[in-house]
């Protein structure tokens, strides 16, 4: 049974969404604001459902939510979200936008200032989901964030891990410059006139900071993620390209989603 996609159900909060992203200069037309659910049900969406049997009823924490939009996919498709980011308007916004869908029960936003100390049980998580966020989180905490993430996803539990801008590579994803990849931060000053620019995360900080993790994308042979790139619509001979470089790298114990780009991988707990 395919699931209904997200439809903006209550007016009166769309109108409230609307007028509180104009008033944080955001635009509510805007594919990265009042789009970005549309988006994410057509890109994440696909990999949760590739990657678990069955969504429903399961527990997640969305780290670092922005304005909702993946918490929203995550509710539509059945699952019990907590939502948390370190800026408070944007949770604001994230909760007038899942008003606008009718999902308001189905989500818990929480503002955390520190998510070194996240305001959790142990295990409490069956899902985590870390969509374009660990590439925000500065350097010297990321592994006390990873590390904390780890102790509040229960045994066996899935990292979602996506569109995590990849150090490797010699063009960063956000900024669109050159080699910046590859330059210490404390150059910033020097070379790009004090203006502070991001980084990617290593893929290898991915696979092994959280702690004793499997590479789930790896025990399937990329099945999971090339049907979600499937999904998604990707043309056939990009596809084609992915599963033969998946192969290859699986030689290796490597997976395509860490070495493109944007990294992409699905962690299980040992
Ligand atoms: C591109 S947005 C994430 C999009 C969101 N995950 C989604 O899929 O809808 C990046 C978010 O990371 C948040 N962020 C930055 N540093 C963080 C940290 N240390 N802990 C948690 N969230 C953080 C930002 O406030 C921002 O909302």
């Amino acid at each position: 049974m395919t699931t209904a996609k997200p439809q903006i159900v209550d007016p009166q909060a769309h109108d409230a969404f609307c007028t509180f992203a104009r008033s944080m200069g955001l635009d509510p037309d805007d594919l990265w604001v009042g789009r970005y659910v549309d988006y994410e049900w057509k890109h994440s969406r696909y990999v949760f459902e590739h990657a678990c049997h069955s969504l429903k009823g399961q527990q997640a924490l969305e780290f670092g939510c922005n304005y909702g939009a993946t918490a929203i996919v995550l509710a539509t498709l059945g699952v019990t979200v907590t939502a948390i980011d370190i800026d408070e308007q944007y949770i604001e916004l994230a909760k007038l936008n899942a008003a606008r869908y009718g999902l308001s029960e189905k989500i818990t936003f929480l503002h955390v200032t520190d998510t070194t100390r996240l305001p959790f049980e142990a295990a409490q998580f069956h899902l985590a989901s870390c969509n374009s966020v660990l590439e925000y989180v500065p350097a010297d905490v990321l592994q006390k964030v990873q590390h904390e993430i780890d102790r509040v996803l229960a045994k066996n539990g899935l990292i979602f891990i996506a569109g995590t801008s990849n150090r490797i590579w010699p063009k960063e994803v956000h900024s669109g410059k050159w080699c910046v990849n590859y330059l210490p931060p404390r150059l910033d000053h020097i070379l790009f006139a004090g203006q502070s620019l991001e980084r990617g995360v290593f893929p290898w900080q991915i696979l092994r900071g959280f702690g004793d993790y499997q590479n789930a994308d790896l025990a399937s042979n990329g099945k999971a993620y090339l049907a979600a790139k499937a999904s998604m619509g990707i043309p056939q001979n990009r596809l084609q390209i992915l599963r033969i470089t998946n192969r290859l790298l699986g030689l290796f114990g490597i997976t395509v989603g860490l070495i493109t780009p944007s990294i992409s991988v699905t962690l299980r707990k040992a």
